[in-house]
């Protein structure tokens, strides 16, 4: 879908015209007779999405009117306006004041965006001339979120450790960073003793590991980026419902999201030492799988009892959050679809973030609303925290159930293990549950858009 974006184009070039609805009269009226009357016959009024498709005397397309709607334009309603088109080539003449060219061009390539590993989909895309934008930029901004996508989308069958792992074996190839596995009972030795626990049930071919990605200069500031990489999630001997398993081959979300986040770091040659973390392992049911009751290790020192294997994210997390602190990082992302307690309090569309740092917090703020990656801020509240603590061991993974707000106890879980320095965690759903304009249901990268404005206005 990156490939939408073009900077050069020979042949005939398609203007759209985008419009709000309170200035779509006036603007017609700057227009030949033939489009004011296409524009009536269609009933274009300039509503949000509404798009009209203007031929010219020839019968090819002569213009597309796209409306906007009202209150302040959003340049992310052009995620609507790909599968509106037919295959061509086209440029946007036209915003509303306010809309910028570069933010609508990267909408629209996230709006080409399909799924079609499994079944052809459509014919050709339709093709965005920006020139006079960082085509570069957009495009490996989008390349990014279409590899998350991609990722979420693809079932666990076809996405599983193995998968996961030469992913991040071909990113690091191509930016030419440094990459190290650790796998199976390589793990234990290597003191990953959670990311065992959680993994050890699966068959050997999906054996759990962590995989540590590192690039940029050594004199750096170190950001690090810990993503959740649970391939499949039956819940473990606490086993889901089939209504709650179903989606869980996006339990990957986390992992996927810190891999293209990195990638778009390295792909703009930010000036940071980069290190990508992510514990990939499939919580699965055998007979070595960890039971409840269990009093597992974790590489930070600090035993953990397993009150249900469903909270299993956490387990892993700590300790691939262990590992981020030994590398000192001025800043650590954590991204993961760690509880269904998030969905619970802000829906699908909105992922809440935690931090201590206020600082840290009103920066990714503004960059979510500078890019419009929404996000909202849930507190680390310390009245929680109690509920956290393990009855026969240091912590337990299933908090107290007075305690309720499940999100907060386990953001509250995993600042145990942080480092110190910045540290955000973002409690991400990576799905569309409802389709929406240039939003097909299924993978969505949420969150990373916004991080990387953060990070660039902050390091570059
Ligand atoms: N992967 C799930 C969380 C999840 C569920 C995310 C549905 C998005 C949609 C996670 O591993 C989990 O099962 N969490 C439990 C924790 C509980 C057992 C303490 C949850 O949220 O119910
Ligand atoms: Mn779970
Ligand atoms: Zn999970």
């Amino acid at each position: 879908m990156s490939e939408v974006i073009l900077d050069a184009a020979e042949g005939a070039v398609i203007p759209i015209f985008a419009v709000a609805d309170h200035e779509t009269e006036a603007f017609l009226q700057t227009q030949p007779q033939a489009v004011q009357a296409f524009a009536r016959f269609a009933e274009f009024k300039g509503r949000l999405s509404q798009t009209a498709v203007v031929p010219g005397a020839d019968g090819a397309v002569a213009c597309v009117l796209f409306g906007l709607g009202g209150g302040t334009p959003d340049a992310m309603a052009f995620r609507g306006l790909p599968s509106k088109l037919a295959a061509g080539v086209y440029r946007i003449d036209r915003t509303p004041d306010g809309v910028d060219l570069r933010d609508a061009a990267l909408a629209f390539a996230l709006g080409s965006y399909r799924f079609d590993r499994y079944k052809p989909s459509g014919g050709e895309r339709a093709k965005l001339l920006a020139e006079g934008c960082d085509v570069a930029e957009i495009r490996h901004v989008a390349h990014a979120c279409a590899l998350a996508r991609d990722m979420i989308n693809t079932p666990a069958n076809d996405m599983g450790p193995r998968q996961i792992e030469s992913i991040a074996r071909e990113i690091a190839g191509q930016y030419g960073a440094q990459i190290t596995v650790i796998e199976g009972e390589g793990l234990l030795e290597a003191n990953y003793p959670a990311v065992h626990a959680v993994g050890r049930a699966a068959v050997a071919a999906r054996a759990p590991r962590i995989i540590e990605m590192t690039w940029g200069e050594r004199d750096k500031p170190v950001i690090a980026l810990v993503g959740k990489g649970v391939v499949f999630d039956t819940g473990g001997l606490d086993i889901k419902p089939s209504s709650g398993m179903r989606l869980m081959k996006k339990d990957m979300g986390g992992a996927a999201h810190a891999l293209a986040l990195g990638r778009m770091i390295m792909a703009a040659r930010l000036p940071v030492r980069l290190v990508v973390l992510t514990p990939v392992v499939e919580n699965a049911i055998s007979g070595d799988a960890m039971r409840p009751g269990d009093v597992i290790a974790s590489r930070k020192g600090l035993t953990i009892e397993v009150g249900n294997t469903d909270a299993e994210g956490r387990l892993i997390l700590a300790d691939a959050l262990a590992r981020a602190g030994e590398l000192e990082p001025t800043l650590t992302i954590c991204l993961a679809t760690l509880t269904g307690a998030a969905r619970a309090a802000l829906g699908p569309q909105l992922p809440p973030f935690f931090t201590d740092d206020d600082d840290l917090a009103a920066a990714l703020e503004r960059s979510s609303r500078e890019v419009a990656d929404p996000l909202w801020r849930l507190p680390l509240w310390k009245g929680y925290a109690e509920a956290v603590e393990g009855d026969i061991a240091d912590l337990k993974n299933d908090p107290d159930a007075w305690a309720q707000a499940g999100a907060v106890t386990a953001a509250l879980f995993l600042q145990r293990f942080a480092p110190p320095g910045g540290w955000v965690h973002l409690d991400i759903y990576g799905w569309n549950s409802k389709p929406g304009p240039g939003r097909p249901s299924g993978g969505e990268a949420q969150a990373i858009r916004a991080l990387y404005a953060l990070i660039r206005e902050r390091y570059a």
